[in-house]
């Protein structure tokens, strides 16, 4: 042996001396006694130690890289939590409903009417306005009542206000002053204060009045369409009694429309055609949002489904409901566009003939008498059977029938509640002449 190689031994042999005489850390202790292990027991067991190892290892390295993935999914939460604060309200993500409580559970629907929208055409005619006044303070439950008057232009011959309205509701209760005509014109002004003492059951805060002109189909459309409306009660009309307006009232603005306009059409055809088109454009426009937006609708959409399944009981109100003429309440009476009753029947024949998606209640009525017919008179219903014979159903005069304007509007409230009546034309009158 050389003595380099000596050396080296001696060196080797004092380092490992040296090693052993130190007190050892208990972990060094274990992998002394391992590696003792090893020795005396041969190679199968140094492998399996070496793959407990091995397996120690990965698995810290796993804990580790759960660790690692723990705490980054909460920072992305975390982060997610700050950016859905800083959005606006509605485009949050919705909230899962808070535990539920007997306070916080949602009221039984108390009628058909429920947190609806009613829009009433010709709102300030004798029954549009006391159909308004009925619905807001016999059915509180309304979301709203939509006033829609009539007003061609400012300061014109045909432009009414909606005075008979604001009567009707009662706006003009409150605590009223009037100037002097004699005083400034700042002081020649009326003013209503809202008085709750005798208003608060008025339910004025649910009435939006809108004006709009029938036979403009683009301005039906706009009303529906902003009203954002459940039902049209349509009670307008172009006829006083069974006369034109502009023959009955002499009213040359009329007069001059029907002579230079007469492709403006009727109110009663073309003016009903015009809304009841806005609704169905409106209906369906709604459809194709719920559609895309993978709202939960069926193929009839909102419309169709009260009416069209007779057996089913309705669920919501029918989108219109029309008010018209029962066939002998008054005579006939020609006009250049066809006769009077023609007109009303061609009205009432169009929403199933060519609006077929639209529910509808078509309410005939008799002949109105608001001065010698009393009021709060129970009111008769009858179906009117379209396959009978109308001569049959005509020979049993039915002349003789009246109906008190009040009665009528609260007539259209008991139709707008009453699912039984949907899809049907009924005849409504109180009173019988004697
Ligand atoms: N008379 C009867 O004995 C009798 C019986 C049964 C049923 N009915 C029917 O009951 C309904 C209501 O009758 P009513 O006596 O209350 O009629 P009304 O007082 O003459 O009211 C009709 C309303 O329609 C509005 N109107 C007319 N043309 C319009 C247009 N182009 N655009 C917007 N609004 C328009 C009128 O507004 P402006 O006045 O501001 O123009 C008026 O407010 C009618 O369908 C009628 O035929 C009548």
């Amino acid at each position: 042996m050389k003595v380099g190689t000596r050396i080296k031994y001696v060196v080797m042999a004092t380092a490992v001396v040296t090693f052993l005489s130190r007190k050892p850390s208990t972990a060094f202790v274990q992998q002394s006694r391992a590696s003792v292990a090893t020795v005396s027991k041969g190679s199968t067991f140094l492998r399996e130690s070496d793959n407990d190892n091995n397996n120690n290892n990965n698995n810290n390295n796993n804990q580790n890289e759960a660790e690692r993935l723990r705490a980054q999914a909460e920072a992305l939460r975390e982060q997610i939590r700050k950016m859905e604060k800083d959005l606006p309200q509605d485009r949050r993500r919705p909230q899962p409903p808070a535990e539920s409580t007997t306070a916080s559970r949602p009221k039984p629907p108390t009628s058909l009417l429920d947190n609806r929208r009613v829009l009433v055409v010709g709102a300030n005619g004798r029954l549009g306005s006391k159909v308004c006044r009925y619905l807001l303070r016999q059915h509180p439950e309304l979301k709203e009542v939509i006033a829609c008057v009539h007003v061609v232009g400012e300061n014109s011959d045909t432009s009414r206000g909606y005075g008979r309205l604001s009567y009707e509701v009662g706006a003009e209760e409150g605590i009223g002053s009037i100037g002097p005509a004699w005083s400034s014109s700042d002081e020649r002004t009326a003013s209503f204060e809202f008085n709750v003492e005798t208003m608060t059951d008025y339910n004025l805060q649910k009435l939006r009045v809108v004006e709009c002109e029938l036979l403009d189909p683009l301005q039906c459309n706009s009303i529906v369409e902003d009203s954002q409306a459940d039902v049209v009660v349509w009670c307008a009309t172009d006829f006083n009694g069974n006369r034109p307006r502009a023959v009955s009232g002499l009213n040359i603005a009329f007069l001059f429309r029907a002579v230079t306009d007469p492709t403006k059409g009727r109110v009663e055809v073309e003016g009903l055609q015009n809304m009841l088109g806005a609704i169905k454009n409106v209906r369906q426009d709604a459809l194709r949002r719920d559609r895309l937006f993978g709202n939960n609708v069926d193929d009839s959409g909102s419309a169709v489904s009260t009416t069209t399944a007779s057996s089913a009981v309705a669920t919501k109100p029918v989108d219109v409901l029309l008010v018209s003429i029962a066939p002998d309440a008054l005579e006939d009476f020609e006009t250049p566009f066809g006769t009077f009753l023609d007109q009303k029947r061609q009205g009432e024949e169009m929403i199933p003939n060519d609006f077929p998606s639209l529910s509808f209640t078509t309410l005939q009525f008799a002949r109105y008498e608001d001065n010698f017919v009393g009021e709060d008179i129970e009111l008769n219903f009858e179906t009117v059977d379209k396959k009978s014979n109308p001569d049959e159903s005509n020979s049993r005069s039915k002349n003789v029938r009246r109906i008190n304007r009040r009665d009528a509007a609260r007539a259209v409230g008991k139709a707008l509640t009453s699912p039984e009546l949907q899809g049907k034309i009924v005849q409504v009158w109180t009173d019988e002449l004697k």
